[in-house]
């Protein structure tokens, strides 16, 4: 692949990796080949410009522009897709980054701090079930040890396929001592930027989320022998709950979702013993996303009462309400005449500002608002709109 500073050349570079023919979606997962494809891919465009890349442990990567003392400048996002996914969640935020040093240097602008783009591995959790696992083993919001235990799908230890990937977990992970401030240039996944007509937005806030696991357990059985009051199945457990699921989150305007589940033994004449199912629940406030898992896990312990199946629920990832740097915002804000929206999306950049970093997004505008899916798409012309706006952002930031 050959590095180039042109964005649509960038971009069609990366339209092949890790596509699937029949859907035209994204399987973009990490620590396999079509990750390590994109990891090479950037080193090279990174090095085609100059710059370094630091490669960690785990896959993260960042390289820099300038040098000096001064807290630096970081932007960047993830290469990673959900299963299934769009082309512009997470590789807008890393092509525009790529872009806008390119605009920053036709411009002859010169860092007067360190500038640096960064790419975090695992952010969509679609692998090991951990949103942005990768930024958060840099800020130390997860441990290696708590980590490399987990298992994906097929059984694989997270810490056996970082080191299949040729990765080394003992040589350490990024350090963020250099970065100052973090910005995140992401597609919008809602429709608040086509609704108020504008190309680029900025981000005031991250709702809190997360994932819990349902297991429902009942008694394997023959579908046609087995009478229907003779049965404990978790099925229709299951099924009352995603129905409770969604009449919580209706209720308070929030949002619930059932999007995995897993079925044993998972045949057409067999009553399940055993139903798996991962609840995705955004909300408002810290206090309604509680109450609202709350509620669903009270209603599907009822149910389970009655169907004779038992329940046990644990919580996997869940990320607190997230309150971008107010002050940093309104200095952005001066550059452009972008509004400032909320987002209902899970981002690295919540993991950094939790841990303490100045952050903001630049969100480019999604005219149908689909995300997590192959119909996912920004235009052309916003998405360079949107290099224009992170260029001006850059600049303000690392210019002195
Ligand atoms: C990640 O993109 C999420 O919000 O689930
Ligand atoms: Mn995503
Ligand atoms: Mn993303
Ligand atoms: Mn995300």
């Amino acid at each position: 692949m050959a590095p180039t500073s042109d964005f649509e050349q960038m971009w069609s570079d990366l339209a092949p990796v890790g596509r699937s023919a029949s859907s035209g979606g994204y399987f973009r997962q990490p620590w396999t080949t079509a990750e390590a494809e994109l990891r090479s891919w950037f080193a090279e465009q990174c090095a085609a410009r100059g710059l370094v890349v630091e490669t960690d442990g785990i896959g993260n990567q960042v390289a820099w522009w300038g040098e000096g003392d001064q807290p630096g400048v970081l932007t960047g996002s993830h290469l990673d897709s959900v299963l299934d996914g769009g082309a512009y969640d997470g590789p807008l935020g890393v092509v525009s980054a790529l872009a806008a040093l390119d605009v920053l240097r036709d411009r002859g602008f010169e860092p007067g701090r360190p500038l640096g783009i960064g790419v975090f591995v695992e952010e969509e959790g679609s692998r090991f079930g951990r949103a942005c696992l990768g930024s958060r083993l840099v800020t130390g919001a997860t441990t290696w040890e708590q980590a490399r235990e987990l298992r994906d799908r097929d059984g694989v230890f997270l810490a056996d396929a970082v080191s299949d990937a040729g990765l080394d977990p003992d040589a350490g992970l990024l350090s963020l001592d250099r970065v100052g401030t973090f910005v995140e240039l992401h597609v919008e996944q809602g429709r608040d930027l086509v609704d108020r007509d504008v190309a680029v937005g900025l981000a005031s806030e991250i709702w809190p989320h997360g994932r819990w696991r349902f297991d429902f357990a009942g008694q394997a059985n023959h579908a046609g022998t087995t009478r229907m009051e003779d049965r404990r199945d978790p099925m229709l457990t299951y099924a009352m709950t995603a129905l409770a699921a969604d009449e919580q989150a209706r209720l308070g305007g929030h949002r619930a979702t059932f999007g995995r589940i897993s079925v044993q033994p998972n045949g057409t004449n067999a009553v399940p013993s055993l139903v798996t199912a991962w609840l995705d629940a955004r909300a408002s406030s810290d206090d309604a996303l509680a109450a609202m898992v709350g509620a669903i896990g009270r209603q599907a312990h009822d149910r389970a009462d009655r169907d004779g199946t038992s329940l046990d629920v644990s919580a996997e990832s869940v990320s607190g309400a997230v309150a971008f740097d107010p002050d940093l915002a309104a200095r952005l804000a001066g550059l452009g005449d972008w509004p400032v929206i909320p987002t209902q999306a899970g981002h690295d950049a919540g993991i950094l500002s939790e841990a303490g970093i100045p952050t903001a997004m630049v969100f480019v505008r999604n005219p149908t608002g689909v995300s997590h899916s192959p119909d996912e798409h920004a235009e052309t012309a916003d998405c360079l709109a949107g290099v224009t706006a992170l260029a001006d952002v850059l600049a303000e930031l690392a210019g002195t």
